[in-house]
């Protein structure tokens, strides 16, 4: 009988604080920067974003939308396997959030690593679950993708600044053996030769900070890319599953470009 895993609970976090394209814009004006709300909704559809504190740490949002997916699930910490955390803004080198995060869910029973693939990095994290799911390494599974991309952010740079937030999602797996539902088919690519063209360079060195420590985009190439490779991977996984596009009801890019989304979508209705 083949092992499935199930999706059992779902959890989020944003920060308190919402920033809207005005009160950017404003705040940007005062920076010597210029840009609009108009600009920023035509090109993406954002009108809005979530800024975390200082208190919001990675490992503070993550656990707190792991909480409220094991609360959603009826499980807590103890029962855990594994935990998985994707992110790109780590709170430190190492621990890993995801040691992190075990330790604020007193899961001792789990193994726990982080996964850094940057946007797509939830899917990774979901996908290397599911796939320890269905070998019968583990039967409890919890995934985090938690990001403060508020910190890489250079506020002089409007291609960028205007377009990146802070947040946690997460959710609880469990195995599954001869049900219906659960995962039916995963999709992974990269391609690490277009790796200029979104990038955050700095690293320690002797107790220095070495390049460029903010995010830098080329937005028109990411676009381009974006469309394309998530379009043809979300019709190679529904090819894996064996379910037609037509008979999607929700699709859920993990993108906040409405323009990006809308792309996507219109892919797999060719
Ligand atoms: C970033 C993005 C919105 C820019 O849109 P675009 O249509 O490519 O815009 P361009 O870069 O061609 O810039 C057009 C003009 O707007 C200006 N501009 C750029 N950012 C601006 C801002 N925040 N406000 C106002 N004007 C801005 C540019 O300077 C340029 O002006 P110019 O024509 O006088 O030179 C778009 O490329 C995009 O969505 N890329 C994908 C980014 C993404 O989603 N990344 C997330 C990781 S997957």
């Amino acid at each position: 009988m083949s092992t499935k895993s199930r999706l059992l609970g779902t959890g989020a976090y944003l920060p308190e604080r919402t920033v809207t394209n005005d009160e950017l814009a404003n705040w940007l004006a005062d920076q010597g920067v210029e840009t609009s709300s108009d600009w920023i909704v035509a090109r993406t559809g954002i009108e809005q974003r979530h800024f975390a504190s200082e208190s919001e740490t990675t490992t503070y949002m993550g656990t707190q939308a792991a909480r409220r997916a094991l609360e959603a699930a009826g499980v807590s910490g103890p029962s855990l396997d594994m935990i998985v955390v994707a992110t790109s803004t780590p709170d430190q080198v190492f621990p890993s959030m995801a040691c992190s995060i075990q330790a604020e869910l007193g899961a001792k029973a789990a193994f726990a690593f982080d996964i850094q693939a940057v946007c797509s990095g939830f899917v990774y994290a979901l996908t290397v679950a599911d796939s320890m799911i269905r070998s019968g390494q583990v039967r409890n599974a919890l995934v985090v993708g938690a990001e403060v991309f508020s910190r890489l952010l250079d506020w002089q740079d409007r291609t960028t600044c205007v377009l990146f937030g802070d947040g946690a999602g997460a959710v609880y797996l469990q195995a599954a053996e001869g049900q219906e539902a659960g995962i039916l088919a995963c999709s992974l690519h990269s391609d690490g030769t277009l790796g200029e063209i979104l990038t955050a360079k700095a690293h320690f060195h002797n107790g220095k900070i070495i390049g460029d420590p903010f995010l830098r985009m080329d937005g028109q190439t990411v676009f381009k890319q974006a469309v394309t490779v998530l379009g043809n991977n979300a019709l190679d996984t529904l090819r894996q599953a064996g379910v037609e596009p037509s008979a999607l009801s929700l699709l859920v890019p993990h993108q906040a470009n409405i323009r990006i989304c809308s792309n996507c979508q219109k892919t797999g209705a060719h």
